[in-house]
């Protein structure tokens, strides 16, 4: 497995992949790695002969400066995983080498990215299709992979990929769970035993909803996830959004078609976010 850290090693080994007529897939990560990134991974190897997989904690993506010092990291531990399941090369820049001194151009769609989550966290989305862009242009796959928890990031970067005519595949993959339903997230670690145990009421939540998604309403869902949340004294429901699954739009009354219901809860300070595709 190659290692590069600069934009001209990485485009080298680009370079050789190419001259062997392989395919290139991606996979873009902010590092500690879990279960649901190998996923991803997976999902490349499928989709692809060689897979590349970026580790960068983006500082455009924090909206504070604690949040982005406490995100976790661990390089050897992320490197062994990545090199058992044989990835072909790791890209892992530094922040001068992906925001070169005087740089001046960001990438943002204008709805989506102010809306939903974007709204609790302003210029967060900004900073996901700035970087990602830039990440593309260095790494240059054929298809690219995001999970599916982070609904509103994979949407984003469809449009964006759809809208720059980026020539690349965007591929979904389901969000990996562990036993009690929780999500798997990076941030999960940092959540005390408590709230750790707590946290599993998002997808008992979802989980009600979906199983009353067929003939409810919107304002019938918002409610019965309100209230599921609510039985948790150590959750606090930070954000819920029942929209158009592929547009994201605000809809009303009985669900219609594939309705997305995206969700963010807080245990403490940690904010933690998880999503549910329905059809009714
Ligand atoms: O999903 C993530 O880990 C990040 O938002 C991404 C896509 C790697 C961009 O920094």
């Amino acid at each position: 497995m190659l290692i590069c850290r600069s934009v001209a090693d990485c485009r080298a080994a680009i370079a050789d992949v190419r001259a062997k007529g392989q395919i290139i897939g991606m996979v873009p990560t902010m590092g500690f790695l879990h279960e649901g990134h190998m996923r991803l991974v997976a999902t490349a190897q499928d989709n692809a002969d060689a897979v590349v997989v970026s580790i960068f904690v983006n500082p455009s993506q924090f909206g504070d400066a604690s949040d982005l010092d406490a995100y976790p990291r661990n390089e050897a531990r992320d490197l062994a995983m990545l090199k058992d399941a044989g990835v072909a090369l790791v890209f892992m820049p530094d922040v001068e080498t992906m925001y070169p001194a005087g740089d001046e151009t960001i990438v943002e769609t204008t709805r989506m990215a102010n809306m939903l989550h974007g709204l609790v966290r302003p210029g967060h989305f900004r900073g996901v299709a700035t970087v990602v862009t830039r990440l593309f242009n260095i790494v240059t796959p054929d298809v690219a992979a995001f999970g599916e928890k982070d609904y509103q990031q994979l949407q984003i970067i469809k449009r964006m990929v759809a809208d720059l005519h980026m020539p690349l595949t965007i591929i979904g993959a389901p969000t990996v769970r562990e036993a009690d339903g929780l999500a798997m997230s990076s941030r999960n670690v940092r959540l005390s035993p408590q709230d750790r145990a707590a946290a599993s009421v998002i997808s008992r939540a979802l989980t009600a909803a979906e199983t009353a998604a067929s003939g409810a309403t919107v304002d019938d869902l918002h409610g019965l996830i309100s209230d599921t949340i609510s039985t948790e004294p150590r959750a606090s429901l930070k954000g819920l959004d029942i929209v158009e699954a592929e547009t994201l739009n605000a809809i009303d009354g009985p669900l219609q078609g594939p309705t997305a219901i995206m969700i963010s809860v807080a245990f403490g300070d940690i904010l933690l976010i998880d999503q549910r595709v329905v059809t009714p």
